[in-house]
């Protein structure tokens, strides 16, 4: 009941967001292919989970959510900008149960489409500024950090990618890992609350623990994805399973079976890490062999532990709905199929 009741709220919100995101890119604005190919990702689908954040961190800290509802939707755009890069990086072919956009319209125009959703999404949350039940200042300042945190996801993919592979030749620290996720996927999150929260108008502590509790959440979140990776039905998930496996990916998965496996298992798994076309039963295979060596299990633990301490971080905020639908948020986090 309390999930229904989560997912319910996500959707009502998505409307909303996506409203706001369809007025940004008319379907009359030309070049017509580049707005079409800006819009393709976010017309799909998706979860909205990062617009949900920054609507329920300006309402759990007493703000107005129809003044953040522009900021809701820079986070998204944001999203979607990096993952229509993310997918020409990774050489994926569908997501969000669609084609990526680099595979209809080529890489060319994804890069622009990327380029486009990146500018649209500042455009969108300096628009919160009309508002004026919001100060200039928190929207200088929100923006700074969202543009702080672009450059971090920036470092996150240019770690993913100097981290691939090198599981073949060496190890990788858990710290490298933790620092590439962080980057990647955790600092989207962690900016969606302290957005959210400072143009809501919260106090300086509240705005922390928001940001620690969006960080956290971030970090399980990558853990999860990882976890679904290898193990998700595609149909339900959307997007490839096995592709990390395909490109080498450096997973937390990946660096605790290869530091636990014996030989032969170390080289069964080696067959298929890297490997450009990895068939069903290998791909079972090598998820079977990281069942046997915990490696699944110890990554999941992990992402609870990062749920708690989210969950912690915002026990100082004044009880409210909002706040009560973060908690549940946290929890679908690592309970989620897709
Ligand atoms: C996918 O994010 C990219 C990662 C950070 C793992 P989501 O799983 O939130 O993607 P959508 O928006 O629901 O498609
Ligand atoms: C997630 O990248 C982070 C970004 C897209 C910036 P991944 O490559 O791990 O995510 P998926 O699995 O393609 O969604
Ligand atoms: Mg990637
Ligand atoms: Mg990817």
């Amino acid at each position: 009941v309390l999930k229904l009741k989560l997912l319910e709220a996500i959707k009502q919100c998505s409307f909303k967001v996506d409203d706001f995101i369809r007025r940004l890119l008319p379907d009359e604005a030309k070049p017509r292919e580049l707005y079409a190919a800006s819009r393709h990702l976010i017309e799909a689908g998706g979860k909205r989970l990062r617009p949900f954040l920054v609507v329920q961190s300006c309402i759990a800290v007493g703000g107005d959510a129809s003044a953040v509802l522009p900021a809701a939707a820079s986070v998204e755009l944001i999203h979607n900008f990096t993952l229509v890069h993310d997918d020409i990086m990774d050489r994926d072919d569908f997501r969000r149960g669609v084609p990526t956009v680099h595979r209809i319209w080529g890489v060319p125009t994804a890069i622009i489409a990327g380029d486009l959703l990146f500018s649209k999404a500042f455009e969108a949350l300096l628009r919160c500024a009309k508002h004026i039940s919001v100060s200039p200042e928190r929207v200088v300042e929100a923006a700074r950090r969202l543009a702080e945190a672009v450059s971090t996801i920036a470092e996150g993919q240019a770690l993913d990618m100097s981290l691939s592979g090198r599981l073949k030749e060496e190890v990788v620290s858990e710290e490298e890992y933790y620092e590439m996720i962080y980057k990647k996927t955790a600092a989207l999150f962690k900016v969606s609350c302290e957005i959210g929260s400072i143009i809501g108008g919260g106090s300086e502590e509240q705005v922390r623990a928001l940001s620690s509790y969006g960080e956290n959440i971030g970090l399980a979140f990558q853990m999860l994805d990882d976890i679904l990776g290898v193990t998700a039905d595609e149909k339900v998930l959307g997007k490839p399973v096995g592709s990390d496996l395909r490109e080498g990916k450096c997973t937390l998965i990946m660096i605790h079976a290869l530091s636990n496996a014996s030989s032969s298992q170390r080289a069964a798994i080696m067959k298929v890490y890297g490997k450009s076309e990895i068939s069903v039963e290998e791909l079972k295979l090598v998820v079977k062999l990281l069942e046997d060596l915990g490696s699944i299990s110890y990554v999941l633990d992990l992402a609870k532990k990062h749920v708690d301490s989210a969950k912690k971080s915002i026990s100082i905020l004044p009880e409210s709905g909002a706040k009560r639908l973060l908690m549940e948020l946290a929890d679908f986090v690592i309970s989620r199929k897709y």
